[in-house]
């Protein structure tokens, strides 16, 4: 088999992406445009200004992709792009420009649903590796600003296939990390300035209820789930909106609503703030609040992942997604995963965030099946990984 290389597109969500990956376990070239300081003033992403951003960012980006790996328009292979889930007319922009190259170039064109990405961004590193002996069933948390997944993968031959056991039924982690960072005037993203800060706070001093989870779940269907079917099998949800009111009422009850404005007029005069500039502005009752909020946060994430790995009897973990960037979720998924024997696999930190990469990584897989889009596919904002 001659050696495939992919462009990998990627524009579902604030990053704009382009990279070369060979045969889906050699990174060439990894392009990443992010367009936080645009969003940062409004404290989340704005899917209008998302959308102009990736036009304005896309050509650049996947020439700098192809220059980097030294390669043209014309040498590459395939061509993949995210078809979703994300924001439309964000994906709208990644998808209409990979059309259009495919159809210039008649090249075959594959579409990717982001989130098998993120899976497969840990396959492409393990592969670079040399480890081709990854022990299946595999469950994979995936774990972002837009999504809390678990997901039993599993292959045969070249097809990949996936079972949804759970998910969140209000906010996704990241957006949890990115809520509670505003609420407390530290800026967007949350998830970076959070992970740094917490080390600096007592996890111990606040104390969040365990999230519960009530009621039947009602958007089952838009997750690929057999809701009709009426499966009674466990699964694994997770809720993290109830942590933020917590948060909220703590806030209230303690007075700190000045403090909170004030750090956050300090820290917009900052151009960049260093880890410095957030301490000076951070008393102890808010690190200590910021290490019990990540503290719950992870011991959630981690305790319900070993748990569905034991009742589906697991033989491999993958932890992926923007959180997986996390320090204290890595270190906490190692230990505990250590006690029940099983490996854990994570991406390294800059493809656990979003990138092309897993996307071309994903997609060569479909390239050996010649698994190709038509050319009126379109973005799918749910789209569900099966
Ligand atoms: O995968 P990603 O780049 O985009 C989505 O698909 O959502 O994830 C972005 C999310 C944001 O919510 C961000 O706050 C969070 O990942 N994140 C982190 C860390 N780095 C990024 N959360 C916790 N700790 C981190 N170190
Ligand atoms: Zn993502």
């Amino acid at each position: 088999m001659p050696p495939a290389y992919i462009l990998g597109i990627e524009s579902s969500c604030d990053e704009t992406a382009a990279a070369v990956v060979r045969s889906g376990e050699q990174l060439i070239s990894n392009v990443v445009a992010s367009q936080i300081a645009t969003h940062q003033p409004f404290g989340g992403v704005v899917p209008e200004l998302a959308s102009r951003e990736h036009l304005r960012a896309i050509v650049p980006v996947v020439r700098q992709a192809l220059a980097e790996a030294k390669h043209t328009y014309h040498s590459i292979d395939a061509i993949a792009v995210t078809q979703g889930p994300g924001l439309a007319g964000a994906l709208l922009v990644g998808i209409s420009f990979a059309k259009a190259l495919a159809f210039a170039l008649e090249k075959p064109l594959i579409a990717v649903n982001h989130l098998e990405g993120h899976i497969h961004a840990v396959l492409l590193e393990e592969r670079q590796k040399g480890n081709h002996e990854l022990q299946f069933p595999v469950l994979a948390l995936v774990v972002s600003g837009g999504h809390t997944h678990l997901y039993l993968a599993s292959q045969k031959d070249d097809s990949w296939s996936y079972e949804n056991i759970g998910h969140t039924r209000d906010d996704a982690a990241g957006e949890a990390f990115d809520k509670v960072a505003k609420l407390l005037g530290l800026g967007y993203p949350g998830g970076p300035v959070i992970d740094r800060l917490a080390a600096h706070g007592d996890p111990k001093a606040v104390k969040f209820p365990p999230a519960q989870i009530k009621h039947p779940d009602r958007r089952g269907r838009n997750h690929g789930e057999a809701v009709e079917t009426g499966d009674v099998r466990p699964r694994f949800d997770f809720s993290y909106s109830g942590i933020k009111t917590a948060i909220l009422r703590y806030v209230d009850a303690h007075n700190m609503r000045a403090a909170i404005e004030a750090r956050r007029q300090a820290l917009m005069n900052i151009a960049k703030p260093a880890l410095e500039d957030y301490l000076a502005n951070c008393d102890k009752l808010t690190l200590d609040l910021v290490a019990s909020f990540q503290r719950a946060i992870v011991d959630d994430l981690v305790g319900k992942t070993l748990t569905a790995a034991r009742a589906h009897e697991v033989a491999t973990l993958f932890v992926t997604g923007g959180v997986a960037a996390n320090r204290e979720l890595r270190q906490t998924f190692e230990r505990e995963a250590a006690k029940q024997g099983l490996p854990v696999y994570f991406p390294s930190r800059r493809l656990s965030t979003d990138n092309a990469a897993m996307i071309a990584a994903a997609a060569y897989p479909k390239f050996l099946l010649k698994d190709f889009a038509p050319m009126d596919f379109s973005a799918e904002a749910g789209l569900a990984l099966r």
